[in-house]
């Protein structure tokens, strides 16, 4: 399974209450269905049902538990099977004294159901997942040691946690990529497939790394390495989150809230970086000048939103700081590089630290001698654990599928990495430059308190076959961006091109129904986007700028000249319009259909 959820506790509370209260917290990650395992003396009870979390809140209501003081729950985004009561998990092996959840992809899967049903098992589900427990079920010693037998079987990604009936009070965890989060109390455990699910209860956790597997006992966590069973010692980490469930205010929703949100995460991002003085201090991120210095390249490695403020980045690493640099899709760079030049710094930008695409690109990139900065949104995350140096970017959490405040927070962080490199270099810091990225929070707050969507736009796109999105420069990561939120939020078919290619293919696409939408945030490319948008606009398209004024049908202004600030102000008329097309058809925002807020296998 892709970006499930998993909670599992041991202790004297209503099981069934902790594990729905933290199934809640993973919630907002994206799911279709969910349930529950728990042991009781008359065997264990399970409810599992397909839909929202909701469903099986109502059941559990209706048929309340018997008492029980071990259980495991889990929230399941489809992949292997589709979306039903019986696929969900958790999964029971033939006896039902077993009972697993997993996160992750087990590949040899069709070979393991072939094996298991010749052998007489009786599959209930179409998952990959329910084999580990007939897998369980057929393995010698503890819980511990069969655990450890079946997860040398399976192939794949993976985060399993599982308990037996006749194994005692007790329940062992393993990971193989997907991510396992682990705390205590002296009567307790608990365990989450995140650190937010155990913030009611924990203010500190520990991380599985992969490769290893717990045992975890009220009140103890033994952690081993899963090849030899070699105890591990781990290090705890704080759990920074609130143990509120997250609320979207007086917002009408999450994505509204953390668009909302902008300013005071770029003032957060800069705070201690970026003071009254013209340069900029990383060393929080353990990057001195020697560090700096020592770049000879810049390699990022991202997907989605956060690939394109690596793109932004990239643009102005070349240009400016006169670094090379190449901001590659990190589900491609594993396969398409085998070579990195020496001194190269990879960067590995994530919101959520998890993207399993950007981890493995992470460890690929350290594989060719890389060094690697991790610029994430969750310190305590894998990609955080492992890199070398961590740039903690400190938006707050984003519960929101479609990224908006990390995102341009992220142009922000990378915005002060790409000046801090320039001055290493000798190039000096532009005093203008980070004059305008002091002042962007407040001309953002202004913009969002005044602006209004023109709802011809509105009206325009929500009934278009497709919208067209084009940029240059770095405004061609700034429209990939817009395009990227259009088709997020309000399923619209979308795309972005450099305003260079229109004529070499996509213009054939242009009538009067496709609205166009050309980013103009640097002033240096204004005359050919307008060449650009007059050609749109001569085939009837309904042609948008946004920044500088190109002539076309429409004009969205931006109150700003900087051409790195005027990127970030540039970004919110169009997560706002994404917003408004979607609510106009009635999709739904804050997690829009087949997606999920962390993508954890690949
Ligand atoms: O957590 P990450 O930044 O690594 O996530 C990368 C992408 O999955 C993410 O940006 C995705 O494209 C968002 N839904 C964009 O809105």
């Amino acid at each position: 399974m892709l970006m499930c959820g998993i909670m599992g506790y041991v202790g004297p509370q209503s099981i069934a209450e902790v594990l729905l209260g933290g199934l809640k917290r993973l919630e907002y990650r994206g799911y279709d269905s969910a349930g529950i395992a728990l042991g009781t003396a008359r065997g264990i009870h399970l409810a599992k049902r397909a839909g929202p979390l909701r469903v099986l809140e109502d059941e559990v209501a209706r048929n309340p538990p018997p008492p029980a003081s071990i259980g495991i729950g889990h929230t399941r985004w489809a992949t292997h099977g589709g979306v039903t009561d019986q696929n969900a998990h958790p999964h029971l092996d033939c006896e039902g004294r077993i009972a697993v959840v997993h996160n992750g992809i087990i590949e040899n899967a069709a070979a393991l159901r072939e094996e298991l049903s010749a052998r007489g098992h009786v599959l209930r589900s179409e998952t990959d997942s329910e084999l580990i427990a007939h897998l369980l079920e057929e393995a010698e010693g503890d819980l511990l040691h069969r655990l450890q037998a079946v997860a040398g079987r399976c192939e794949g990604a993976y985060a399993l946690l599982a308990f037996d009936l006749r194994d005692g009070n007790h329940m062992c965890a393993v990971r193989r990529t997907s991510p396992i989060a682990i705390g205590y109390t002296d009567s307790e455990v608990f365990v989450a497939s995140g650190a937010i699910a155990l913030a009611p209860w924990l203010s500190r956790c520990i991380y599985l790394d992969d490769g290893e597997i717990a045992d975890l006992w009220p009140g103890r966590v033994d952690v081993f390495r899963l090849e030899d069973l070699a105890p591990v010692r781990k290090v705890g980490h704080e759990i920074s989150d609130s143990g509120d469930l997250p609320d979207s205010g007086h917002h009408r929703n999450f994505y509204v809230k953390e668009l909302f949100e902008q300013p005071a995460a770029w003032r957060s991002v800069m705070r201690g970086r970026l003071g009254d003085a013209d340069a900029v201090d990383l060393t929080d991120a353990g990057l001195t000048e020697g560090a700096l210095r020592s770049v000879k390249r810049v390699q990022f490695l991202a997907m989605g939103s956060s690939l394109h403020a690596s793109q932004m980045a990239t643009e102005r690493l070349l240009e400016f700081a006169q670094i090379p640099a190449a901001a590659d899709l990190a589900s491609e760079f594993r396969d398409t590089r085998s070579f990195l030049e020496p001194g190269t710094l990879a960067v590995a930008v994530s919101q959520s630290g998890e993207t399993i695409d950007t981890l493995t690109a992470l460890r690929h990139a350290q594989s060719l001698g890389a060094r690697v900065l991790g610029l994430v949104n969750a310190p305590g995350s894998t990609i955080a654990r492992e890199s070398d140096f961590v740039f903690d970017l400190r938006a707050g959490t984003e519960i929101s599928v479609a990224s908006t405040k990390a995102f341009t927070t992220q142009a922000v962080a990378l915005d002060l990495l790409v000046s801090a490199l320039a001055a290493a270099h000798g190039r000096g810091y532009d005093p203008d430059h980070l004059a305008a990225l002091r002042a962007a929070p407040i001309i953002a707050e202004d913009f969002l308190a005044e602006f209004l969507l023109p709802d011809d736009l509105v009206e325009r796109c929500a009934k278009a076959p497709g919208v067209i999105f084009l940029g240059r420069g770095q405004d061609v990561s700034l429209a990939r961006e817009g395009s990227l939120k259009l088709k997020e939020l309000s399923y619209i078919w979308s795309e972005a091109f450099a305003a260079g290619e229109l004529k070499h293919g996509p213009l054939a696409l242009v009538d009067d129904r496709v609205p166009v939408i050309v980013c103009s945030t640097d002033p240096r490319h204004t005359t050919k986007l307008s060449s650009s948008l007059s050609e749109a606009v001569a085939r009837g398209a309904y042609g948008v700028s946004v920044g500088a004024d190109l002539r076309g049908t429409l004009h969205i202004g931006l109150p700003i000249q900087d051409a790195t600030a005027a990127y970030l102000i540039g970004a919110l008329p169009l997560q706002l319009l994404a917003v408004t097309v979607a609510e106009a058809r009635g999709c739904s925002v804050d997690q829009p259909r087949n997606l999920a807020k962390s993508v954890t296998v690949e």
